[in-house]
């Protein structure tokens, strides 16, 4: 886009975030205000501890997150859309009740994949009598795609991941809702754009912002650390084109995944990146950059709605491009929380409500407070 032309603000329809971890508890209570200033709703993932594996714990998952949502302003209204943690004992009984609980579908994590899994699926065939109850109920599942095989290079888990077990779980269950989450490289995209059926993805900010050197420059940089890991720089650039294209098998799912700053940077780090802070901005700034603002809205805001056969939301957010300053460090609990980009400056800035109090913090502010 000509930048001489290109518009000093962006208002969308109201956008959804489609993957996303809240925590529970005190951390909860500390990055829910963020999702629900930028996002009518979520779909929030059921990697606690323990796991989220039935319609009852999810219920009253759903209603800490409902006591959890700001009183007033802009999040108030902020819909959790929820998920079943799919493990190899996964009854079958269970995915009426969850069709009829308004649950969203079911995530599968490979045994052993990323945070919180090692309750996860440990052979997909032991799952087929649930997956086919998920087919015949029209309940998506939602797939954390990469292989565990310690044979197989940590690059190519999701390459890995497609040839060995998505291909053959889509050819035995033809008509079953998956949507590959997070992905990562350009054979994901291309799967996912080429594929018959019904099948959708979510891109990250951080996979379409950064690639792998963000990791290693300037010395281990643990922030930018999550799971599926950053890949080179043809995957970032397949990932753009596939998100910003129109398509509407690509939405929004920030995978904004909080993990307390002192247990990233340190020894065995932990995995995720947080961006619910600023997730429509740093979006804006890729799809600008790919100068296709236009489909921003498709991809923040339609997309996912209609994959999951739900309304697409009313109102509207605002974009101005103005630079601002991410805060460095949030309050998480007892701990601190370290945004991606913390520090650095953004080119739009979401106008909504107390959201743009961040800007230009005094440094006594609890927001910068380490
Ligand atoms: C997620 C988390 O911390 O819950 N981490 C991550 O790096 N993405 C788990 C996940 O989505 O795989
Ligand atoms: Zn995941
Ligand atoms: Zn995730």
């Amino acid at each position: 886009m000509n930048r001489m032309t290109a518009p000093s603000t962006l208002t969308l329809t109201r956008p959804d975030d489609w993957h996303l971890h809240l925590r529970d508890g005190a951390a909860l209570a500390a990055v829910l205000p963020h999702t629900a200033r930028q996002f009518a709703r979520a779909v929030v993932m059921p990697n606690l501890r323990p796991p989220v594996s039935t319609v009852a714990l999810a219920l009253a998952y759903r209603a800490r997150i409902l006591a959890a949502r700001p009183t007033e302003g802009p999040g108030a209204d902020f819909e959790p859309l929820m998920t079943l943690y799919l493990t190899d004992n996964t009854p079958p009984d269970e995915i009426r009740l969850a069709r009829e609980a308004g649950i969203v579908g079911l995530k599968l994590y490979p045994a052993g994949a990323t945070t919180h899994s090692d309750a996860g699926v440990t052979d997909l065939r032991k799952t087929w009598r649930t997956l086919d109850a998920m087919q015949r109920e029209g309940l998506p599942l939602l797939v954390h795609g990469e292989v565990t095989d310690p044979a197989v290079d940590l690059f190519d888990r999701e390459a890995v991941f497609i040839d060995r077990e998505l291909i053959p779980l889509r050819r035995d269950f033809p008509s079953l809702k998956i949507v590959f989450e997070h992905i990562t490289t350009r054979e994901g995209a291309q799967y996912v754009l080429g594929a018959e059926g019904p099948i959708g993805a979510t891109v990250t900010p951080q996979h379409l912002l950064y690639n792998r050197n963000a990791i290693f420059s300037g010395g281990l940089q643990p922030h930018f650390y999550c799971l599926p890991v950053l890949k080179a720089e043809v995957h970032r650039q397949a990932l753009v084109e596939a998100a910003t294209s129109g398509s509407p098998k690509f939405f929004l799912g920030t995978d904004s995944a909080p993990h307390a700053a002192h247990l990233k940077e340190h020894a065995g780090g932990h995995a995720g990146c947080y961006t619910a802070f600023s997730a429509l901005e740093l979006y804006a700034e890729v799809f600008e950059a790919a100068g296709a603002l236009e489909h921003l809205e498709g991809f923040a805001s339609f997309h996912g709605a209609d994959f999951y056969s739900l309304p697409r939301n009313s109102g509207t957010v605002t974009l101005r491009r103005e630079a601002w300053t991410l805060p460095e460090s949030l309050p998480f609990g007892e701990a601190a929380l370290k945004p991606l980009r913390g520090g650095e400056t953004l080119r739009w800035q979401l106008l909504d409500g107390s959201r743009t109090m961040a800007v230009g913090l005094p440094s006594d502010s609890p927001l910068t407070a380490a």
